[in-house]
C-alpha cells in the first residue's frame, strides 16, 4: 500500500497553490491563496476571545496513527463557540476563491490524517473544555451538557459526583466527546445501549457557513442525524447533551478461551440477544502467542495469573470472550450467583475462567492503563496501521477461516478485536454506514508496527496485510464496510456509502458546508478553487 495517498494529497495542495496564484479572481475577499502570509494577517485581523497560533503547531500535525503530517496554516485556540462561528464564518465570506480550510481537532487520536490539514486552520477543541459540564438529575432521564472537546474520561469523573455516567463507551476515554461522534463510538456496551451516537439527546454545532445551530430529533432533525457518524463533514459540534444512568460502583471482569470459532460466535450472539446478559461483550483473537495476557490490555489482572500465564496458545488459534458484569458491593453475592448462571449456559473451554474485580472507573480506563505501561517503553508513539472493519454476521465463518486462517500469522502486533453488535440499536437517519444484515461484528485490528523494522513487524508488512484482507473482503463480495474509514479517492467514499446514502450525504454536504471548508482530512471532497 505504501503512501500513494500522501503523495497525492501533496500534488493536489500544490496545484491549488498554482491554480490561486496564476488566476486572477473578481473575488472581492479572495485576497488569500494558499498559503499566504495575507489569510495569516487576516486571521490576525477577526475579533475573538481566544487567539491564533501560527508557529509551534507541530503537535496539530500528527494524530495516534503517526504515518501522516500535515501542517496547519494556524491552530486558532477558541475560547467561546462565538470565536468558532467567527473563524467559519470569515473563511465562509471568502468564497470559493480561497483554498482555506478549517478542520477540528479533538484529541488527535485519528488514523490517517483525518484531523489534520495541510495550510489550513486546525480549531483545537480541547481549548474549551473544562466547563459548562452540568450534571441534570431531576426526572427519570438524567444527562449531561459537556463541550464537544472534553474528553470521555472527564464527563466520567464529572458525572460520578452525582453518582450517574454516560451508558455507551469506546474502549478507550482520552478521546474527545466530538470525536467519537463524529463516527459512532462502539464498545463492548453497544449491543444493549448502541453506539455513542444512539446516547446522544442534543447538539450545538457550527455549520460550515459559521451558523450556530442547536439540533435534536425535534430541532433541525437533519443537521443532528447528519454530524453523528458524519466526520465532521456537515458542522463542528460544540455542545452535546448526553443521556446518564446510575453509575455502579465495581465490575466482575471475565475471560474465557475457545478454540472452536463456532462455538464462540454461537455464544456471543446468544449473549447479545439474551434478555439476561453480562452489561459488556467483547471478544479477541490471538494466535501463535506466548504469554496470552501480556498484550495492549495488560491491566487485565486475573484471580489466577500462574494459570493464565502457562496458558500458551502455541500455534492455536484460540478465541477470548471477553465480559463484565456491574455490580454494588451489597449484592456481591447475588451477582456471583447469576454470572454462574449465565457461564453455565456457555461451551468455553473449561479451565480457562479468568476473572477479576476491579472498579468501574478502573474496567473504564483499562487502555488508559496500558497507555502508561507502553508510554514507558516508548512503544505508545509508534505508526499504528489500525484497520477496523464491520462484517455482516452470515460472512463472519468466510471472513474468519480466510483471515484469521490464512492470511493472520500471528496476533504480536497488537489486539484483535471481535464482538457482534445489534442494529436495531441504531439509528439508520445517522451519516454511521453499516453492513446490510441486523447482526454485524466489529472486528479491529489494531496494530503498532516498529518504524525501523522490515520483518512481520514492521509497518510495510502490517500494511500490506491489512490490504491483503480488504481485498479478500472486496473478491468475496461479503458487504464489509469500513468503520473509522479511510479512503483516497471520491470513488472509493461513493462506494463505502453505496449510492443512496452516498446521495444523501453529498445532499447534507450542499446543505450545511456548501464551500467544503470543513475537514478534508478524509478527503471526501475537496475545496472547489473556482473563481466564479
Ligand atoms: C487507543 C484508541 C482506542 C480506541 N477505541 C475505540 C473504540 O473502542 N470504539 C470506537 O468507536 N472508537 C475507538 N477509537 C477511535 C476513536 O473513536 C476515533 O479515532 C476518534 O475520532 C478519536 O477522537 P479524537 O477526539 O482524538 O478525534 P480527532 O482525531 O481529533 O478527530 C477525529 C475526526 O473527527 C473530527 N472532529 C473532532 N472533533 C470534532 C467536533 N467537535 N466536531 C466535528 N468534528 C470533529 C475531526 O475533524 C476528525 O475528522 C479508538 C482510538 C484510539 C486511539
Ligand atoms: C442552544 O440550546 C442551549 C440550551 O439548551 C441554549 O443555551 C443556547 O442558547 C441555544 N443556542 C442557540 C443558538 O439556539
Ligand atoms: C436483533 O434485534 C432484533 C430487534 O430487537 C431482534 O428481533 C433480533 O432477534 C436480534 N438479533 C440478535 C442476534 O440478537
Ligand atoms: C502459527 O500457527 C499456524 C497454525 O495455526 C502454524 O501453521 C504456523 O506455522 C504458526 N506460525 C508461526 C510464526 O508460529
Ligand atoms: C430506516 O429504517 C426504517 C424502518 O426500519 C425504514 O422504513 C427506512 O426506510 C430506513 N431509512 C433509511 C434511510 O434507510
Ligand atoms: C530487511 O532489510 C535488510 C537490509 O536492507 C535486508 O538484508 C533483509 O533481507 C530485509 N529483510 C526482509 C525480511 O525483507
Amino acid at each position: 500500500m505504501g503512501y500513494p495517498s500522501t503523495s497525492l494529497f501533496f500534488i493536489r495542495s500544490f496545484t491549488i497553490i498554482l491554480l490561486s496564484s496564476c488566476i486572477i479572481i473578481d473575488f472581492d475577499l479572495c485576497f488569500s491563496t494558499v498559503p499566504s502570509s495575507s489569510s495569516s494577517s487576516s486571521l490576525e485581523a477577526l475579533r475573538l476571545e481566544g487567539h491564533f497560533t501560527f508557529e509551534n503547531n507541530e503537535f496539530a500535525a500528527r494524530d495516534f496513527g503517526n504515518r501522516y503530517h500535515f501542517h496547519p496554516l494556524a491552530v486558532l485556540h477558541p475560547k467561546s463557540v462565538a470565536d468558532i462561528a467567527e473563524t467559519i464564518k470569515h473563511v465562509w465570506r471568502m468564497g470559493p476563491g480561497s483554498g482555506l480550510t478549517v478542520t477540528a481537532r479533538g484529541h488527535g487520536h485519528s488514523l490517517q490524517g483525518q484531523s489534520q490539514s495541510q495550510q489550513g486552520i486546525i480549531i483545537s477543541m480541547e481549548a474549551l473544555g473544562g466547563r459548562e459540564l452540568r450534571v441534570h438529575t431531576a426526572g427519570e432521564s438524567p444527562f449531561v451538557d459537556v463541550c464537544a472537546g472534553e474528553l470521555w474520561i472527564t464527563v466520567l469523573h464529572e458525572t460520578l459526583k452525582h453518582g450517574l455516567a454516560p451508558k455507551s463507551w469506546t474502549d478507550y476515554l482520552h478521546i474527545t466527546v466530538g470525536g467519537t461522534l463524529s463516527n459512532a463510538g462502539i464498545s463492548g456496551q453497544a449491543f444493549r445501549h448502541g453506539p455513542q451516537i444512539s446516547n446522544v439527546h442534543q447538539l450545538e454545532v457550527v455549520t460550515g457557513k459559521g451558523e450556530v445551530v442547536n439540533c435534536s430529533k425535534e430541532q433541525n432533525a437533519d443537521l443532528f442525524h447528519g454530524v453523528l457518524g458524519g466526520l465532521g463533514q456537515f458542522g463542528i459540534i460544540t455542545k452535546a447533551r448526553i443521556s446518564l444512568e446510575p453509575a455502579p460502583k465495581m465490575v466482575k471482569w471475565i475471560r474465557v478461551l475457545y478454540s472452536d470459532f463456532f462455538a464462540f460466535t454461537r455464544d456471543q450472539e446468544k449473549l447479545i440477544s439474551a434478555e439476561k446478559t453480562f452489561d459488556y461483550i467483547e471478544g479477541m483473537v490471538i494466535k501463535n502467542r506466548t504469554g496470552l495476557l501480556n498484550n495492549w490490555r495488560v491491566s487485565f489482572d486475573p484471580q489466577d495469573p500462574v494459570h493464565s500465564k502457562e496458558f500458551v496458545s502455541d500455534g492455536r488459534t484460540l478465541y477470548c470472550l471477553e465480559v463484565t458484569k456491574t455490580f454494588n458491593p451489597e449484592n456481591s453475592d447475588t451477582i456471583t450467583q447469576e454470572i454462574e448462571g449465565m457461564l453455565s449456559q456457555l461451551s468455553y473451554i473449561p479451565s480457562t475462567l479468568f476473572m477479576s474485580e476491579v472498579s468501574y472507573v478502573e474496567f473504564l480506563d483499562r487502555v488508559h492503563t496500558s497507555e502508561i505501561i507502553l508510554r514507558e517503553k516508548g512503544l505508545w508513539d509508534l505508526p499504528h496501521p489500525w484497520l477496523n472493519l464491520l462484517i455482516p454476521r452470515s460472512k463472519i465463518h468466510s471472513f474468519a477461516s480466510h483471515v484469521f486462517g490464512n492470511i493472520l500469522t500471528d496476533t504480536n502486533n497488537g489486539p484483535v478485536l471481535i464482538y457482534p453488535v445489534n442494529k436495531s440499536k441504531w439509528d439508520n437517519r445517522t451519516s454511521a454506514v453499516l453492513p446490510e444484515e441486523d447482526v454485524f461484528y466489529q472486528v479491529a485490528f489494531l496494530y503498532h508496527a516498529n518504524p525501523t523494522s522490515n520483518g512481520t513487524d514492521g509497518l510495510e508488512h502490517i500494511l500490506t496485510q491489512n490490504q491483503k484482507i480488504l481485498d479478500f473482503c472486496e473478491a468475496a463480495h461479503l458487504g464489509v464496510k469500513q468503520y473509522l474509514p479511510h479512503y483516497v479517492t471520491q470513488e472509493q467514499w461513493r462506494a463505502h456509502f453505496g449510492p443512496r446514502r452516498w446521495e444523501a450525504f453529498v445532499q447534507r454536504k450542499s446543505a450545511y458546508d456548501p464551500l467544503s471548508i470543513l475537514a478534508p482530512g478524509h478527503r471526501i471532497f475537496q475545496k472547489e478553487i473556482s473563481s466564479s
